[in-house]
């Protein structure tokens, strides 16, 4: 459950109870006076026709009563002992009303929603001995409607779930920029990691004041170290290649020579990679065609008879990338098959495949039937330095994939390395097509 979820829930829950509350509140605040106005009004009714009744004379008492019917909407009948009346059921207004006009006419005071199933609003009273009903116009009791309460109901409610949406996104909106920013970091792309420190709360304003400050940190001792390492390898160059001119001239044994040379041979390999890793050009971005690069690649270990290499790839695919950065991934690729994937048998057995996604990048596949890494070891082969305990007699720098891996992120792509079934290492490059 995402975090706004879980905030809009607990807000939106905490709101409808506090609607619901008020809603109650207010109804039973509404109800008393409603109630004992109401009984007011009756109460003077019924003891105003009770007098006109009393002191009127019979034919002045059939106008009065008709006045009564046209002007107030009452009317009045004679109640007999055997008519049959349904109280207001109890908490309603209409109870609370009765109650009221009982205290007010007296206990004998009937009131009654129906009588002999005429629905009406009936008040029994009496006169000396004869008993009279009143009949009301119920809408006198009626309380605000109910859809009345529905329309404020929903509508509070509405205006209560919109603010949740508004106040929750308020409070996830750093966060989530934080989250992105780490993210970012965690690419290595400390440029576009920067939070906005301009934030109206202090404890935000804060946190990003220390992200962008430890963001920035990371940043400086990532480039110190790329200028150190590239710094080290420029200078040892220079003596390097003295030192292969005097072994050409001032060894005599040619055998002796010929190791010596190799020696230099991959000590400048390996600074070769040093230099590469530290050092980032700017990309120059063109369609390439693939199977040419691979061509390329591949062409150091045509010769060879203990290197076979197998590549399927059809002829008009094309990635979008630099080509020297693409011909550093594929050489260092192969390079790690030959010297790393070597079977059993002393051969080295290299399948290359490339293929076109449906979501338009080309998944390139270099696959060797070599010994492969133990599986714990595989999430961290693309790490600076990084050698398998197995490759640690092999001559190397530790340097080849994690310059691979940033090579295809620089490009847009991805390396993601695998054991494939049956043995060996199965590294897979992801890059745009063009
Ligand atoms: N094809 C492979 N088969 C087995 N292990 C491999 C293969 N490719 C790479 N590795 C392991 O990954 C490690 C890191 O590779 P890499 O960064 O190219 O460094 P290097 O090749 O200089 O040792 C290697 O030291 C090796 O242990
Ligand atoms: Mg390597």
């Amino acid at each position: 459950m995402s975090l706004f979820w879980r905030n809009f829930l607990l807000l939106a829950g905490l709101l409808a109870l506090s609607v619901l509350a008020w809603f109650q509140a207010l109804r039973t605040l509404e109800q008393e006076p409603r109630a004992l106005q109401s009984a007011q009004a009756l109460a003077s009714l019924v003891n105003l026709t009770r007098a006109a009744l009393i002191y009127t004379d019979p034919i002045a008492r059939v106008a009065l009563v008709k006045t009564l019917v046209d002007e107030e909407n009452v009317r009045i009948a004679v109640r007999d002992a055997a008519d049959e009346h349904q109280p207001y059921p109890p908490g309603t207004l209409g109870a609370r009303v009765a109650q009221a006009l009982q205290d007010k006419l007296g206990p004998g005071t009937i009131v009654a929603r129906e009588v002999n199933g005429f629905d009406g609003l009936w008040i029994g009273f009496a006169i000396e001995d004869e008993k009279y009903w009143l009949l009301a116009d119920p809408s006198r009791l009626a309380g605000v409607q109910g859809r009345t309460w529905l329309v404020w109901g929903a509508t509070a409610l509405g205006l209560s779930l919109l603010g949740a949406v508004l106040i929750t996104r308020v409070i996830n909106r750093p966060l989530q920029q934080l989250a992105q920013a780490a993210r970012r970091v965690g690419e290595g792309d400390f440029d576009g990691a920067r939070l906005d420190e301009n934030q109206p709360t202090r404890e935000i304003a804060s946190v990003n004041h220390a992200f962008n400050a430890m963001a920035a940190r990371l940043a400086r001792s990532e480039a110190d170290r790329r200028l150190m390492l590239a710094g080290i390898s420029h200078d040892l160059r220079t003596p390097l290649a003295r030192l292969r001119l005097e072994i050409e001239l001032g060894v005599p044994d040619a055998a002796t020579r010929s190791r010596m040379a190799d020696d230099v041979a991959e000590v400048d390999a390996i600074l070769a990679q040093f230099l590469d890793f530290a050092r980032e050009r700017p990309l120059q971005m063109e369609e390439l065609p693939l199977g040419l690069a691979l061509e390329r690649a591949a062409a150091p270990y045509r010769g060879r008879s203990d290197v076979e290499l197998h590549v399927r790839c059809p002829a008009e695919l094309r990635v979008r990338a630099d080509a020297t950065v693409l011909q550093r991934l594929l050489a260092n690729l192969l390079e790690n098959a030959a010297r790393h994937g070597r079977s059993p048998d002393g051969t080295v057995r290299v399948e290359i495949d490339a293929r076109r996604n449906a979501d338009g990048t080309v998944a390139l596949r270099v696959r060797d039937h070599g010994p492969g890494v133990p599986a714990d070891a595989l999430p961290r082969l693309t790490e600076p330095f990084y050698r398998a305990e197995a490759a640690r007699t092999t001559p190397g720098s530790g340097l080849g994939l994690a310059i691979v891996r940033r090579g295809a992120e620089r490009l847009g792509g991805r390396l993601t390395l695998a054991l494939a079934e049956g043995g060996g290492l199965e590294a897979t490059l992801h890059l745009p097509a063009a």
